[in-house]
């Protein structure tokens, strides 16, 4: 996508100067499974992840990996990782509920010592199953069984030569790469996984192993581990990519809030998906050196939004609860079917709550403009369902001024890290 530069527009002077600034964090998505594959790296890394470390998600899986006997430090948003020695034979399952990426330790344990037991991975509640990750484990080589509250993996054979994948799943692809690269097939062949998801932070994750020697080749949904030419490197040091969600969040919010934002350090080539949007919208988009620069202080309220969520390079499902609250904004009834997590409407019911008009039909998501007109003037309790469930009730509470209380304001905290001084800069107060 073509986005033109601002310097050459004198016209955006004025949105630039008088716009909301936001510094965009480290990818949460990259972050969580990099902590998982420095595990491979019987050595020191040094993760550059400034904010990123203030994230709950991160903080716990920081835990997982102590646990592990890892040694992780950190300091001012660099996290130095020692994995020279490492206990497989733990399981840690409170801390393991506390996210969905727990799971990782599969993989990247079987690939380190030949076996590894997790507790059951938890995190937002969005019904997602594991069973895309343990086939793949198997075709692996690894014998898996399902314990209660846990997992048992232990690599029993060599790897099959093809492990297909039945959905690109991202953590099943990310859990399958990590496995792999600890694995041998029988006739020393690389190993290929296909239909893999092709979420960037997935290549984040590769690009950090290939510099622990890992080597990796992506042909679009196939991906080729070889087998593992590994180096000591004194330490590898890795600076994650900005996180294309939080700032997908705060540019759907511009338009929600129908104001200027300035996102510096946003991915600006990942987010194809999200700035068609905003320009179907009428919002004028451009860059500035490493910032994205929406101004949507004029948008066609009468757009229509129609729109399916699919797998990277798509609209991501992680945007649509926030792309959920922007239909409220317009005079058109929007349509929005989330075809990659079809049960991610839990968020729905909160909004109704707080007045807005939309139903849910065979997971289809259909925002009525306007909503209800008789606005609480106490308090109204809501929760945050998940991470971006809860970032949706509080954009929604906000731009209609609606006063309430949010039970599990922690969720919001597991992806991003300046919420409160955003939502200052929005106009809202936060007591938390
Ligand atoms: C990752 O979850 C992200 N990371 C999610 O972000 C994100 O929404 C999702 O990818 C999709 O982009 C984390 O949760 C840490 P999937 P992941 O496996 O890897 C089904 C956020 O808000 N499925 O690609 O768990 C599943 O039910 C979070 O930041 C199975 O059926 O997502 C879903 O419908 C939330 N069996 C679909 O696949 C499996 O074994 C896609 O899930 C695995 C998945």
């Amino acid at each position: 996508m073509n986005i033109p530069s601002i310097a050459t527009l004198e016209s955006f002077k004025s949105i630039n100067e008088e716009s909301i600034s936001i510094n965009i964090s480290s990818a949460k998505n990259s972050i969580l499974p990099l902590l998982f594959a420095s595990i491979l790296h019987a050595g020191r890394t040094r993760f550059l992840i400034g904010d990123g470390a203030t994230l709950v998600d991160v903080k716990i899986v920081i835990e997982i990996l102590r646990s592990y006997g890892v040694e992780v430090s950190v300091e001012d948003g660099v996290v130095d990782i020692d994995a020279s020695r490492i206990e497989a034979n733990q399981t840690c399952p409170e801390l393991c509920k506390k996210t969905r990426y727990s799971i990782l330790a599969l993989g990247a344990l079987i690939s380190r010592c030949g076996f590894s037991e997790v507790g059951l991975p938890g995190g937002c509640d969005l019904n997602r199953p594991i069973d895309f990750h343990l086939q793949a484990l198997k075709s692996l080589g690894c014998e898996v069984s399902e314990s209660e509250g846990g997992v048992r993996g232990k690599r029993v054979r060599p790897s099959e030569n093809v492990v297909n994948l039945p959905y690109p799943s991202v953590g099943a692809t990310l859990n399958a790469i990590l496995c792999a690269a600890g694995a041998e097939t029988r006739s020393g062949e690389p190993i290929l996984i296909h239909n893999c998801a092709t979420e960037p932070e997935i290549d984040d994750v590769i690009a950090y192993l290939g510099k622990i020697g890992i080597s990796i080749r992506r042909k679009w949904r196939m991906i080729e581990v070889a087998s593992s030419n590994r180096q000591v490197v004194d330490v590898v040091e890795h600076r994650p990519i900005y996180d294309r969600i939080e700032a997908g969040s705060y540019a759907l919010a511009a338009a929600i809030f129908g104001i200027g934002v300035r996102l510096n350090n946003a991915p600006i080539n990942l987010m194809s998906a999200v700035i068609s949007i905003l320009l179907q919208l009428g919002c004028k988009v451009n860059r500035d050196g490493g910032a994205l620069i929406i101004d949507a202080r004029q948008i066609d309220s009468d757009t229509a939004i129609r729109l399916c969520t699919e797998p990277y390079p798509g609209f991501p499902t992680d945007l649509q609860p926030i792309l959920t609250v922007l239909c409220t904004t317009l005079n058109t009834a929007g349509v929005i079917s989330d075809t990659v997590m079809p049960e991610r409407t839990r968020f729905v019911d909160e909004l109704v709550r707080l007045g807005a008009d939309i139903t849910v039909c065979n997971s289809e998501i259909v925002v009525k403009p306007k909503g209800r007109e008789d606005k609480s003037h106490y308090p109204i309790s809501v929760k945050a369902t998940d991470l971006r469930g809860g970032m949706a009730v509080l954009l929604y509470a906000l731009k209609n001024r609606v006063a309430c209380n949010i039970d599990n304001y922690g969720y919001i905290k597991r992806g991003y890290s300046n919420v409160e001084s955003i939502i200052e800069s929005l106009g809202g107060g936060l007591q938390v």
